[in-house]
């Protein structure tokens, strides 16, 4: 299925919201946080897939603002998790040539979390492959909001003029500056709604969510058939079909 996608037509930018994990694991009588262990190998086969693809941004719903309301035991579990896999995924981020970013509230998690994080990002900063962002403590409104304050700050300083705020002034303002907005965006476990991910950068996004996959399932050939669709489907921006240059 790999050789059907035509490689001078790939999403850009695909961000996924990683869902499921829970009821994976409940599936089979397990714990919730057995479902976030077995997510590891999911999250590796999206970054390997789209690191041998050529895509140039992945971004990975990892942990929500809405997140932190779970129960503790769960939280600290999941903060664990992350630094342990931070700390592994270094050797292989470096062989497939990924830099690791991050977007979100990063000052909200715990310190070890924090300093692995940091490390890693340094540690893959000058890798030129795939860019593999991780949205964490992260939330669309979040990041207006902080965009919001930048901006304003701008403005209070006397060096922007409310006029010259545009959509592109905007954009720059917000966590993914420089980023690409997102072409693609896959969601598993089949619920049918954005979750305060990426507002802003997921305006003429295409959705492909998968209904009946869960995140620890998540495998290359499902990453080969979200991309053959993205690739199906006319994407018009607002034009009519005949204004499309084939
Ligand atoms: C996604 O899986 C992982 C995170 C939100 C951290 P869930 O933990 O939301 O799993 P479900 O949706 O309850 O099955
Ligand atoms: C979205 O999943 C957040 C992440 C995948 C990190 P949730 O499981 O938190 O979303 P809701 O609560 O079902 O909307
Ligand atoms: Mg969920």
């Amino acid at each position: 299925m790999k050789e059907l996608i035509d490689l001078s037509n790939l999403p850009r930018h695909i961000a996924v919201i990683m869902d499921g994990n829970g009821r994976w694991a409940k599936k089979q009588g397990a714990a919730r946080v057995f479902g976030h262990r077995n997510a590891i190998k999911a999250v590796r086969e999206a970054t390997e897939g789209c690191a041998e693809l050529g895509v140039k941004y992945l971004t990975l719903y990892t942990f929500s603002t809405e997140n932190w309301n779970r129960p503790k035991l769960e939280i600290d579990a999941l903060m664990h998790l992350l630094v342990h896999t931070i700390r592994g995924e270094v050797p292989t981020l470096m062989e497939n040539n990924v830099r690791l970013m991050a977007i979100g509230s990063i000052d909200t998690l715990p310190g070890d979390c924090r300093q692995e994080l940091t490390e890693a990002i340094r540690l893959t900063e000058n890798n030129n492959g795939l860019n593999l962002i991780l949205a964490l403590s992260y939330s669309g409104k979040w990041d207006i909001v902080e965009a919001t304050k930048k901006l304003a700050r701008q403005i209070q300083e006397g060096t922007l003029q409310p006029d010259q705020i545009n959509d592109e002034v905007f954009g720059q303002a917000l966590a993914t500056e420089g980023i690409d907005e997102v072409d693609l965006m896959i969601r598993t476990g089949g619920d049918h709604r954005i979750s305060n991910f990426m507002l802003w950068q997921l305006a003429y996004a295409e959705l492909y969510i998968m209904n009946d996959v869960l995140w620890p399932d998540f495998r290359k050939p499902h990453l080969w058939e979200a991309i053959l669709t993205y690739q199906n489907r006319e994407r018009r921006f607002g034009k009519i079909s005949e204004q499309l240059v084939k």
